[in-house]
């Protein structure tokens, strides 16, 4: 087995892998960085709002923080929340100074949007392509580092680690190379080559999983079909405390055209004056406080009840045509595309997986309970979004989070420096199976299906125990499998049903309404707000 030593190895390659990778990089040290597919296929890539920053009057640092807490519904942490508020202005210009070119308008200030629950306009973007933009410009700046080195295609199975003294140690990770797919690829500068189809070992002292959510377990989402949570398997078998799986954000507007996943409307459409409607154009938002920019759970509740008897839409023609293809170029693509002149036409809309609001339990260092393990971006829990997260929080919390990991991961490597090189310990025999004609796909499928049915927008206690019934029992299916050595669809696989689980466990501990976890049988809000904290003890999940 190839063994690659490295002293800081990242997991991922979205805005958190990339931003903590060149922050560590600046200072000399040595990063991989290993992603499940092409470097800029990420959820970051696809992320159109932008990043939440106060900037003009009458907004406020004070106003930003409000509104984060009151759409937590009691959950997120106030120190947290203040800690990376504060810093928006900070990272916006640390973006701008990586190369990201913020929309601005005439005067040279930056051009803010509004999304939903937000007091204020205060969303700095580029067009409807923010993700895009941040991604493409975090890789230009990797390019130029040399001390950052790239492997594609590489699938973690699992983090190593080791035990100092009754302490659990990070030292590396096992990856399995997929075979590289025929796509257009961004060039890298530097890369390390592993064989196609082979087991990988890398050696390193710090690790950070920077993997994404989970919301592509769902059979709706807007997230990429990578985006199933297998940092979250890893996280859990390593003995990772994981914290409010159950706050799934499921965004109220995704096109509803073609198959999952669907394409995003953003919320920014709402911010400049679209509004949702029925097929006859009415309003359905109208006896709602915030109207169309409600939090998302409430609107995408309200959609979702609708639908079980109309089809609802967006309409957005009260906008001239030019400025639409100007401030949302991407959507109006999109949507010609599928033959829909959004300045005339109404654009079909359904709610969709989006923001995996709870994850990996770490601190605002993005450090988790192993040493030298750092969770960073959607895979970890903060506190900052509590049970629902405000939009746009998401980069934000992301840029803040991974400059304080790349700080502290420099700090304990300096520590560590000679003692990284750990040995490869287990082996693994790989075989292969012909996936597409397999029962697997079938599972796939289901797994979808039972997360969106049993574990959705409206939930019930019934349903949930019902899904996670049906969830065990596609597990057996897999045992025999599982045992027989490592296969990548199998272990995606079995990722796919542990983390499924985890989250229906979650759910049924939750016997109230909150956020984004909303129960038919428990509508309303417990007086008092409790994490749910698991975490795997003697082969078992504990509630902690
Ligand atoms: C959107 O553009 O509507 C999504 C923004 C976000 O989820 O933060």
């Amino acid at each position: 087995m190839k063994n690659i030593e490295t002293d800081i190895l990242v997991i991922g390659s979205g805005l958190s892998g990339l931003f903590f990778s060149l922050q560590c990089a600046k200072k000399g040290v040595n990063v991989v960085v290993v992603t499940k597919c092409l470097v800029n296929e990420t959820a970051t890539a696809l992320a159109q709002g932008g990043v939440a920053a106060a900037r003009r009057k009458p907004d406020s640092v004070k106003s930003h923080i409000e509104d984060t807490l009151r759409t937590g519904k009691g959950l997120s942490n106030k120190k947290v929340v203040e800690h990376i508020i504060k810093r928006s202005s900070q990272s916006i210009s640390e973006l701008e100074e990586i190369g990201v070119n913020f929309d601005k308008m005439k005067n040279g200030a930056l051009e803010l949007g509004r999304e939903g629950s937000h007091s204020y306009r205060r969303i700095v973007h580029v067009q409807d392509k923010t993700g895009e933009a941040i991604e493409n410009a975090l890789i230009k700046k990797i390019n130029e580092n040399p001390n950052i080195k790239i492997i594609e295609n590489g699938f973690c199975i699992d983090v190593d680690t080791s035990n100092k003294s009754g302490k659990k140690e990070i030292c590396g990770a096992y990856f399995y190379k997929q075979k590289e797919p025929k796509k257009k690829k961004i060039k890298l500068k530097h890369t390390i080559t592993v064989k196609d189809e082979n087991i990988f070992y890398c050696s390193a002292a710090c690790v950070a999983i920077a993997t994404g959510g989970l919301s592509a377990l769902y059979q709706y989402t807007v997230n990429p079909d990578i985006s199933k949570g297998d940092g979250i398997a890893i996280a859990y078998r390593a003995g990772c405390v994981l914290r409010d799986l159950e706050f799934l954000q499921f965004h109220p507007t995704a096109l509803y055209k073609g198959k999952s996943p669907f394409f995003l409307i953003s919320e920014a459409v709402r911010g400049e004056g679209a509004y949702i409607v029925t097929e006859k154009k009415i309003p359905v938002m109208r006896g709602f406080k915030r109207r169309d920019l409600e939090a998302r759970d409430v609107v995408s509740r309200r959609i979702f009840e609708l639908m079980k008897y109309e089809n609802i839409y967006i309409d957005f023609t009260r906008k001239e045509k030019n400025w639409i293809k100007k401030r949302f170029s991407g959507i109006f693509e999109e949507c010609s595309l599928w033959g829909i002149d959004i300045s005339k036409e109404l654009i079909p809309i359904i709610p969709a997986a989006h923001y995996t609001c709870g994850g990996i339990k770490t601190n605002t260092c993005g450090e988790t309970n192993i040493s030298g393990l750092f969770a960073i971006g959607e895979v970890s829990s903060t506190g900052l979004h509590g049970a629902n997260r405000l939009a746009s929080n998401s980069l934000l919390e992301g840029v803040v989070i991974s400059r304080n990991a790349a700080r502290k991961a420099l700090k304990f490597l300096s520590l560590r420096k000679n003692r990284i090189k750990s040995k490869i310990k287990k082996k693994f025999s790989v075989y292969s199976l012909d996936y597409k004609k397999s029962v697997f796909k079938k599972i796939e499928k289901r797994i979808k299906e039972i997360m969106w049915k049993k574990v959705g927008i409206v939930r019930t206690f019934e349903a949930l125990q019902d899904g996670l019934q049906e969830i065990n029992s596609l597990e057996k299916v897999l045992d025999g499998y599982t045992k027989s050595g490592f296969n990548i669809d199998v272990w995606n696989l079995s990722n796919s049903i542990l983390v499924s689980k985890l989250i229906i466990r979650s759910a049924l501990s939750r016997k109230e309404s909150r956020g984004c976890h909303y129960m038919e049988d428990f509508p309303s809000k417990s007086e008092i707000a409790r994490h749910t904290t698991i975490q795997k003890i003697n082969n078992k999940l504990s509630f902690v």
